[in-house]
């Protein structure tokens, strides 16, 4: 069996603010492969970008340990930390705040050549520009001079600049709109292969994750409450979040029945953190047992769902 390039131990991370504490992250913990494209998913505020950051150590974890190829990058020196970042990229979701608008494509793509000591020649660059599409006369640009879609292909070239193992994408396609939306995706699809990249890909858009993972995290209030391969988790989900979720989605064909599952009221604040599932307060069917702390049951295929109706299939 092949070791897994990440390995994200127990990962907590809480904000005091106010005088209360935010449980933006509660215990996650899962393993990318290499070359795997994974799927992190789960409403807005459930804690994706916080887990990612906490990936790129952008900020610290509260607890938990990040194990990527064997090794701790929360217990690494900054020195040794910075030389690993080559191997471990992100591309933020929106390219407006992630470019810098003082440089231009050309010095945007040269830095983390430079900061690695990789830089050999210009031929890089074009070559660069000219994998996402783009053309050698942009990298004279400034960012205001490109549209959207073209600012978005410039954050990806960058991030494939050093040719990482591990690619953070961050909800790279919300704000591009639908035809761009595909043709971004169809762009990081050929990139992975190409190169042969792991991917993180976060997104609220289930029918994008569906496209493009091989398997699939789902994030509910700081927690991971599902995971498995990608089909395996949209055909035959089985916690009562992931149920309700993928019930929520039309489908286009009128002759295909499926459950329509409603959960009660809204997510609560993650000021509260309470023992046992994340769903308690939502779900129709919880029980005494929903109160403390559920364990993931195992379905077989690497499928794994932390929820009590998941117990009969285990
Ligand atoms: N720096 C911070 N200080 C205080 N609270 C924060 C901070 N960053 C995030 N949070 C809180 O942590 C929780 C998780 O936020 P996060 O940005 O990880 O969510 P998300 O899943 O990425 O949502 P979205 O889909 O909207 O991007 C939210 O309640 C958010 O308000
Ligand atoms: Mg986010």
């Amino acid at each position: 069996m092949t070791e897994p390039l990440l390995r994200v131990e127990n990962l907590v991370k809480h904000y005091r603010e106010g005088g209360s504490t935010i449980h933006a992250v509660n215990g996650v913990s899962f393993e990318v492969y290499p070359g795997e494209a994974v799927g992190l998913v789960g409403e807005s505020g459930c804690g994706k970008s916080t887990t990612a950051r906490c990936i790129l150590r952008l900020e610290d974890p509260t607890s938990g340990r990040i194990v990527f190829e064997g090794r701790d990058l929360t217990a690494l020196p900054p020195s040794q930390l910075r030389e690993l970042r080559q191997h471990l990229q992100i591309v933020f979701q929106d390219p407006h705040e992630s470019l810098n608008p003082r440089f231009t494509v050309r010095r945007t793509l040269r830095e983390p050549l430079f900061l690695h000591g990789l830089y050999r020649d210009e031929s890089q660059l074009t070559d660069a520009v000219e994998h996402v599409n783009l053309e050698r006369d942009h990298l004279r640009r400034y960012p205001h001079q490109l549209s959207g879609g073209q600012k978005q292909r410039v954050g990806v070239a960058r991030a494939m600049m050093t040719h990482p193992q591990f690619v953070v994408l961050d909800e790279p396609t919300s704000s591009l709109d639908m035809s761009l939306r595909i043709h971004m995706l169809a762009l990081l699809r050929r990139l992975q292969r190409e190169m042969n990249m792991a991917y993180l890909f976060i997104s609220h858009d289930l029918s994008t994750v569906r496209h493009l993972c091989d398997r699939v995290l789902v994030m509910y209030l700081g927690r991971i409450i599902e995971m498995g391969p990608t089909e395996e988790v949209f055909n035959r989900p089985r916690h009562v979040y992931t149920r309700a979720l993928l019930s929520a989605i039309p489908i286009p064909d009128p002759t295909v029945k499926r459950e329509r599952l409603l959960l009660k009221g809204e997510t609560p604040s993650p000021r509260q953190l309470k023992p046992g599932c994340a769903l308690q307060d939502r779900c129709p069917f919880v029980t005494e047992e929903c109160l403390r702390p559920v364990p993931f049951y195992p379905l077989g295929n690497g499928h794994y769902a932390a929820c009590r109706l998941a117990k009969e299939d285990a």
